[in-house]
């Protein structure tokens, strides 16, 4: 065993310190401050997010690592102005001398030992590696191995000192490999200057930043790959008319015989190869499908496609079909058809075409395959491969039931991990694989185990990486356009969307064995450069951080014992970690079984194989789609994260804090995690919000989360009564939105933030009770929090207050004004509902529409128009009638019997007239009306209210 950490942790800190409040004052920076703009500011900017760190492997929802450092440094240091300077000059433009400072300020503050920073839901280690370097003890706990693997390879074998280990037997990587990184991942690295510059410049950097591990972990990157090349050559022949090179990738599609004629047919979704580019008088290419009497052939041609795809969606309708592309047949399967065959077995793998670089332009360009390359791709037996490790050479492992929206090709018949991945491409994976475990058992007889194993590991994480843009999830990416006005440059696309979800396609890309992107020789200089961006950001004398595999309901160390505990639990139903993972579980498994058996050996696994799911504190799936899977309830979600925060407690010492960093869309989920820390026993001190995801993560549904500071419940805490306790949530609320407002944050995002706040006031009483004697709710303080961000926003319309207009009207104006046409998750719109006392059942078909998303405002015609219609409903109505002259729009605004010059219609049809983008066509109505109110005013006062069930006819109802 190589990785475990050097001894029993008992307890990440030592319990015979002294107790650490000597001369610690009570507040800390978070309780009181933290730099918002700071890490709103870094997070788009390359140091600040934290990309390069986070290239060296693979994990989902990670910390933008200027809110890590920010979270880490405002949890252990007092507040004072000296730190607050600092701490905005670290966060903000990452000013090494402030860092140092701060470090120093640490290690003195709770001399003579290192405070203890926990994260018990560590990731691939941000927080971690920030606490470190910070100059703290820093330990890190996941459920998930392959993510304790992460944290690893990020936060404590770069720390290490490597030094003393003799040298490797294998040679670096030919300088030439180096330059295999994807060039336009190196042109976004840096600028360019002239090449000679560059590259003594280049050199220079190099060898400055050159460490022991790094330097090794190139030669073992290096040794790999030759050795995997030379195995496989036979199934990936070179080029001879390019000097024998392998060719980058291959284009392949899968087919299925059609139901009419019975002829096999593939299922391209995408006839373009390369884009055209003007600037370089590049036409680009296509593919083009021939036909004879019973089969197909593919071709490569200069231009544009003059095919259409065959699986696509027919022109103005949503959701795919394949058409059978044969001449006299085109019969169309609809994609539940085509999915039942996958189940059926008759999927097959069809080869397109090859891609291979031009070098002096370093252009990708297709070719048709040659017949020896065709033959040799059909040639890999994964079966008869002999098994490694003790387990089978690819991995047999099924795919859970359940996982047809997270491993997407499981609901197209591909029930096992081998299965995502066309044979050849699995015997490249099961080549490298077993070479890692041969460089493993050399290299243990020569360096340490500890050594030999750390090296090993970041092979594996290569082949990680390698998956990422494997299996039949990965596509060609024809950069550019079809008009050329863009640069078209090909790569390979990675298989996840939406973070986690594993793509599946029918026509995708296999990168071989040769040079180019997603290959290995370009993921290696990527993960060295990656590496090397760790080191030289490395601080002198900081600790390696630990980590374990553990579940945070049951936390391995001593009571009162850690710092700080600052930790990202998992958001909800955002991530199944565990599911989307597994892909990579089961090749490390294979990798690293011997090397690091305390995260992959067999026993550790479920009984299916994968990561054992039994705690991890999820909530998979929604309604239906979650059936089934013990992870699906909400109630358990909640009671497992108060689990872990009760653990949290009893690890914290006296005067410890926990800061949690949360964020979801859905109100349901935030109130599960506050009524989590509740029930905890943690009061909310502080809470922080930060614009950290859209930029970094690409979570789509939030762009905000939350760093929320948390104290152990003082004991003896006074009742509060209702009506003062609310009140002072109200003011504290609205101050705050004074600042949000200032620093720009949307109002969606103000409302979330609103619910610490509002936890801040109410977690200093033990409990809150109304007159009557009853317990105050976690619901009516998000709803009441909810008001008053609402009430701040303190909207006018024409100088009418928003309070004054009808309820439905007063919730479409600001459900307008935070989500505008957006669909709205269904939870966030029931508590939008809730917060204003309606109920989310009267306000669809009125004011929203139900969607498969969710729900969204409606913009479009009201049913009918009556007196009981609201503000809103009528000068909907008018826009829709608008079309049919102004008498029609009198008479809808005479049917809801309101005065003609009612001030709240007209303020209502003068706001949204500037709300709606000028183009819109209820904009273009609004306006028309309001410059025409007379005369519709007129005709109304003229006009008899007409009956309601007459109205509908007056305006076409829109879809
Ligand atoms: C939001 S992510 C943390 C991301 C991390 N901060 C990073 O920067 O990479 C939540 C993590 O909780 C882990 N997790 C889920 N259930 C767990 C449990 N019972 N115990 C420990 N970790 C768990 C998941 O594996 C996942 O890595």
């Amino acid at each position: 065993m190589t990785l475990q950490l050097d001894a029993p942790v008992p307890a990440p800190g030592d319990d015979s310190d002294p107790p650490s409040t000597a001369g610690i004052p009570a507040a800390r920076l978070i309780d009181v401050w933290f730099p918002c703009r700071e890490v709103d500011k870094a997070v788009g900017t390359a140091r600040g997010s934290g990309l390069s760190e986070k290239a060296l492997f693979t994990w989902f929802a990670s910390r933008p690592i200027a809110q890590a450092r920010a979270a880490v440094l405002c949890s252990l240091l007092p507040d004072t102005a000296d730190n607050r300077a600092d701490v905005r000059a670290a966060v903000g433009g990452g000013d090494p001398l402030a860092f140092n400072r701060l470090r120093n300020r640490i290690t003195a503050q709770y001399a003579p030992k290192p405070p203890v920073v926990l994260d018990v839901f560590s990731g691939r280690g941000i927080i971690p590696l920030e606490a470190a370097r910070a100059g703290a003890t820093a330990v890190g706990t996941d459920l998930s191995p392959v993510a304790t693997l992460g944290g690893r390879l990020l936060a404590d074998l770069p720390m290490r000192d490597w030094s003393a280990e003799p040298p490797l037997p294998y040679a670096p990587p030919n300088p030439s490999d180096e330059s295999q990184e994807d060039a336009p991942a190196q042109a976004r690295r840096r600028p360019r200057r002239s090449t000679s510059a560059q590259s003594t410049l280049d050199h220079m950097e190099a060898k400055k930043a050159e460490s022991r591990l790094l330097a090794d972990v190139r030669a073992v990157l290096a040794e790999v790959g030759r050795r995997v090349a030379a195995k496989v050559a036979d199934l990936y022949p070179g080029n001879p008319e390019r000097n024998g090179e392998t060719p980058w990738a291959y284009l392949w599609a899968v087919t299925i015989p059609c139901d009419s004629c019975g002829r096999r047919f593939p299922l391209v979704g995408s006839m373009v190869l390369r884009h055209p580019y003007r600037r370089t008088s590049d036409d680009g290419q296509s593919l083009r499908l021939c036909f004879d009497s019973d089969s197909w052939s593919s071709e490569v041609q200069p231009g544009p496609p003059d095919q259409e795809p065959v699986f696509a969606a027919p022109a103005g309708r949503r959701g795919k079909s394949a058409r059978c592309p044969f001449p006299g047949c085109g019969r169309v399967h609809s994609l539940d058809v085509v999915k039942a065959k996958g189940f059926a077995g008759q999927y097959e793998d069809a080869l397109l075409a090859v891609a291979e670089t031009d070098h002096e332009t370093n252009q990708k360009f297709f070719r048709a395959p040659r017949p020896d390359e065709t033959a040799a791709a059909y040639r890999a037996v994964p079966d008869l491969l002999p098994a490694v490790l003790g387990l089978t050479a690819v991995p047999d492992e099924l795919i859970p039931a359940g996982n047809r929206d997270n491993v997407r090709a499981s609901g197209y018949g591909y029930l096992s991990y081998r299965s995502l991945f066309n044979p050849r491409q699995a015997t490249l994976l099961a080549a490298t694989v077993r070479t890692i475990t041969e460089v493993y058992e050399e290299l243990a007889g020569i360096v340490s185990q500890d050594y030999a194993g750390a090296l090993v590991a970041y092979a594996a994480s290569n082949v990680m990486r390698q998956i990422k843009t494997s299996t039949r999830g990965a596509r060609n990416r024809p950069h550019g356009n079809l008009s050329g006005t863009e640069q078209n440059r090909v790569t390979v696309d990675h298989i996840f969307s939406s973070q986690s979800v594993i793509k599946h396609q029918f026509d995708y890309l296999e990168v071989g064995p040769g040079a180019g992107p997603g290959t290995w020789v370009s993921l290696s200089a990527s993960l060295a450069n990656a590496l090397r961006k760790v080191l030289e950001e490395n601080q002198p004398g900081a600790r390696p951080a630990r980590f374990r595999r553990e579940s945070a309901i049951t936390l391995p160390f001593r009571d009162g014992t850690v710092d700080t505990l600052v930790t990202d639990p998992p958001y909800y139903d955002m991530i199944a970690y565990s599911d989307s993972s597994d892909l990579f579980h089961v090749w490390f498994k294979r990798a690293l079984r011997t090397a690091v058996p305390d995260l992959f050996d067999s026993s550790l696994d479920g009984a299916d194989g994968l990561q054992d799911k039994t705690d991890e504190i999820i909530v998979k799936g929604r309604g239906a789609k979650g059936a089934g899977d013990h992870r699906s309830d909400k109630a358990r979600y909640e009671r497992l994260l108060a689990q872990s925060f009760d653990e949290a407690r009893r690890v914290l010492k006296a005067d410890g804090h926990l800061t949690v960093i949360f964020g979801h869309a859905d109100p349901e989920a935030w109130k599960r995690l506050l009524s989590a820390l509740a029930t905890a026993e943690f009061v909310v001190s502080s809470s922080w919000p930060s614009r950290t995801e859209t930029a970094v993560t690409g979570v789509a549904t939030i762009s905000v989360t939350v760093s929320i500071g948390a104290r152990v419940a003082p004991p003896r805490r006074p009742i509060g009564l209702a009506a003062q306790v609310d009140a002072e949530v109200v003011t504290r609320v609205k101050q705050l939105c004074r600042g949000w407002d200032r620093d720009g944050l949307a109002l969606g995002d103000q409302l979330m933030a609103s619910y610490g706040a509002a936890l801040q006031i109410v977690g200093r009483y033990s409990k809150v009770l109304t007159p009557d004697g009853k317990e105050t709710t976690l619901d009516h303080y998000m709803g009441l929090s909810r008001r008053a961000v609402r009430d701040a926003v303190a909207l006018r319309l024409d100088e009418q207050p928003l309070e004054t207009f009808d309820p439905h009207t007063r919730l479409a104006i600001f459900w307008h004004v935070v989500h505008g046409r957006q669909d709205v998750p269904r939870g966030e719109a029931r508590f939008f509902a809730q917060s204003d006392g309606l109920r989310l059942e009267d306000l669809r078909g009125p004011i929203l529409a139900e969607r498969k998303a969710g729900y969204r405002l409606r913009h479009d015609a009201p049913g009918d128009i009556g007196p009981a219609s609201s503000a809103y409903e009528v000068v909907r109505g008018m826009a829709a009638a608008w079309p049919s002259g102004t008498d029609t729009v009198a008479a809808c605004l005479a049917a809801s019997q309101r005065s003609v010059t009612d001030a709240h219609v007209w303020a209502l049809v003068d706001w949204l007239t500037t709300k709606l983008p000028p183009s819109d066509p209820v904009a273009v109505a609004l306006a028309a009306i309001k410059r025409n109110h007379g005369s519709v005013q007129a005709v109304a006062a003229q006009t008899a209210p007409p009956e309601p069930a007459v109205l509908p006819s007056l305006f076409e109802e829109k879809p």
